[in-house]
């Protein structure tokens, strides 16, 4: 049978006992039935407090700090109570100093640190040494439990902001002692827990300026304001009540605690049945909800097009939609010691969601369902291995293959994709990572090398695998390297070093490919020269063409877009996108007037890459242009991109037929 302890009848000592945390414990356990000896500076309300608190509750004028008042306040409370089962730490002080002031060159006060930790460590532990021999003499209880001691950190004990040095530094020191404390009590069955709040609005948060507490209250994610004493004491009364709580710090309202992601999920599907319907792709930054305000960076409608042919609106009421919450990281490329060769990393890692990755896949434009289908691919892939499916009886790889002419964004689907999945399993899934190899470092050296590379490399990615939690997406960029580094061997140019190389490759990836939390990608522009034993190895071989005019539009609408944004263009002007243009059926009139001369130029693009075409802005600037700001206004901008355009075009016959 579980054994709570009972509050009624218990007698408890109070420090700091006269006010914030320590007055709202004291008036706690009196309303419980406890009867209470509250402990604060002989200058403090202590008395006062306690007279209102009852005859329960009587005042010990004690500083923390001194043997002899402890030693007084542990005589009264045994002749008056008899025993002591409970100790509360709620004294302390603060002061607010930086370890050196610069401007007047004075370092921080030595009397003011020695004060602060002599106070909150030295005291906290002066009360607890002398009072667990009252405790001690209690006759325990059916689990041979005798007492309890709760103690007060901070949360500054794990995370001090400027000018807490001594604070962080005197509640650490209290987070520090628990353990010990816990164990070498645990004998006598006393326990000994510590709670390290965050922010509460006590006397020493009482005499900052309301600004100042208001920022305070900001930084809390939820509910955003300091938090009220009687809820400390919620806590100490628990922690009493809990005979199985011992040795453990309570983080209480950590400030960067994150707020939970289905909250964010409510207010966002609230937010969106609001705005009733939705004629396409959407980004938001600024809401009117001060909750999303406070910790949405954006919210993004997407995908719109990959599952809907027709063109209408969507509404925001009744559409089954998915709503995913995730972090940004923003930690770079490492190169994750998987092995480098001739100064060159071999492979780079990136933590996903990665913030450089952000956006590529909603910019992406193809004219086919390609990405629609990539993606569900990859979810059935993951599914299917993650439900153990037997694959002796139903069999899939875990390998795309891109391929198509130069610079039509097979790298930058690769990654989006992994971020994309990577966000759409984060319920399945805590991190991800893509692993992107070179192979070009790789088949380009040195293949004796090579070969000692490509097992180290496999060695490290194998270890990240093994973690049931990560996702992993390895992209192998230009896999047509590996061809031409068989070739070369078979032609006898290279040392037959080659060929191991590439089989160590291709049997490294036949083995991690087991695991269920991995997918591999990979691209070729020369689709023809792409090894069989490669292309033989891949589910989905994906031909990523030329994008059409319509795609071009697309392309071209959000280089135009993200120039009005930054101002180049202004002022802004209305540019229907292509869904829109469709449902005014191309009818020329003011509207529609820039985006028809927009589709024109696309029209006439057909034939360049998604690379080049990304360009034509920038050239039509640099050429042209050369002023800070352009109107789009009797169109001198579209006017200018097509010049670039007939530019292109000689410059590209002029070097074909030349
Ligand atoms: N269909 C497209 N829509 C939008 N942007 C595109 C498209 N195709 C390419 N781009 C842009 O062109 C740039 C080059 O893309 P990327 O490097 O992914 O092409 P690639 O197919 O891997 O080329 P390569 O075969 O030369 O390696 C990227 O900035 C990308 O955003
Ligand atoms: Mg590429």
């Amino acid at each position: 049978m579980a054994s709570a302890i009972s509050l009624k009848g218990l007698v408890g000592l109070v420090t700091g006992g006269a006010s914030g945390l320590g007055r709202a414990v004291a008036e706690r356990l009196i309303q419980q039935g406890s009867r209470v000896v509250l402990c604060d500076l002989p200058t403090s309300q202590g008395n006062e407090v306690a007279r209102t608190l009852g005859e329960n509750c009587v005042f010990a004028p004690t500083d923390v700090t001194s043997e002899g008042d402890v030693d007084n306040t542990l005589n009264l409370t045994k002749e008056k109570f008899g025993q002591l089962d409970a100790v509360v730490n709620c004294a302390g002080i603060g002061v607010a100093f930086k370890v050196y002031n610069f401007k007047k060159d004075l370092p921080h006060s030595y009397e003011d640190f020695k004060r602060v930790l002599m106070v909150n460590t030295a005291g906290t532990f002066n009360v607890i040494r002398l009072a667990v021999g009252l405790m001690g003499k209690n006759q325990p209880n059916n689990d041979g439990h005798r007492g309890v001691v709760v103690n007060t950190a901070s949360v500054a004990a794990f995370d001090g902001q400027m000018g807490q040095v001594a604070y962080s530094a005197s509640k650490g020191a209290i987070v520090g002692m628990t353990l010990p404390l816990a164990r070498d009590l645990a004998s006598q069955g006393i326990r000994c827990m510590t709670i390290a709040p965050g922010l509460y609005d006590t006397p020493l948060l009482a005499g900052l300026p309301e600004k100042v507490r208001k920022y305070l209250a900001d930084t809390v994610p939820f509910p955003s304001r300091l938090g009220y004493p009687e809820e400390y004491a919620q806590l100490v009364q628990a922690i009493i009540e809990n005979p199985m709580l011992n040795g453990e710090v309570i983080l209480a309202l950590k400030p960067e605690s994150t707020v939970r992601k289905s909250f964010i999920k409510e207010q966002v599907f609230a937010y969106l049945s609001r705005q009733k319907v939705a004629y396409g792709n959407f980004e938001v930054v600024d809401f009117e909800n001060t909750e999303l305000q406070k910790h949405v960076k954006s919210i993004a409608l997407c995908d719109t097009d990959l599952k809907l042919r027709e063109r209408k609106s969507i509404d925001l009421q009744d559409s089954n939609l998915k709503v995913y919450v995730f972090h940004l990281l923003d930690d770079g490329p490492s190169d994750e010691d998987l092995g480098d060769c001739d100064n060159c990393s071999v492979a780079q890692m990136w933590s996903l969601p990665n913030s450089a990755f952000c956006g590529i896949w909603e910019h992406l434009v193809f004219d086919e369902e390609i990405k629609g289908r990539l993606l569900s691919y990859a979810m059935t892939t993951l599914l299917f291995s993650d439900q153990k499916v037997n694959c002796n009886i139903i069999s899939w790889n875990r390998v795309i293959l891109l391929h198509g002419p130069p610079g039509t964004g097979k790298t930058s689907l690769c990654k989006a994709l992994a971020q994309k999945i990577c966000i759409q399993m984060s319920d399945r899934y805590s991190y991800g990572y893509l692993i992107e190899l070179n192979s070009h470092g790789l088949f380009s050296k040195w293949f004796s090398e090579s070969g000692k590379l490509v097992v180290k490399m496999f060695e490290k990615i194998e270890e990240i695998i093994l973690d049931n939690d990560a996702l992993v997406f390895v992209l192998m960029d230009e896999v047509e390297s590996l061809t031409a580094a068989r070739k070369s061997s078979l032609n006898g140019n290279e040392p037959s070093d080659a060929i191991r190389v590439v089989n160590a490759l291709l049997t490294k990836i036949d083995h991690i490919k087991k695991y269920p939390n991995v997918m591999i990608l990979t691209t070729s522009n020369i689709t023809g020269a792409i090894d069989l034993a490669f292309v033989d190895r891949a589910d989905i071989k994906q031909y990523i063409g030329l994008p059409s005019p319509k795609a071009i539009f697309q392309i071209y609408h959000s280089c135009i877009t993200e120039l009005m944004r930054t101002g180049i263009i202004s002022p802004v002007q209305l540019m229907l996108d292509i869904r829109a243009l469709e449902i005014t059926s191309y009818a020329e009139n003011d509207a529609t007037r820039l985006s028809l001369q927009l589709l024109r130029i696309s029209e006439e693009s057909y034939g360049l890459s998604g690379r080049t075409l990304r360009k034509m802005p920038f050239m039509a600037h640099a050429m042209f242009i050369r002023a800070s700001t352009v109107t789009l206004e009797d169109t001198p901008f579209l006017t200018w991109m097509i010049s670039v355009l007939l530019s292109f075009y000689t410059a590209f016959f002029h070097l074909t037929f030349s």
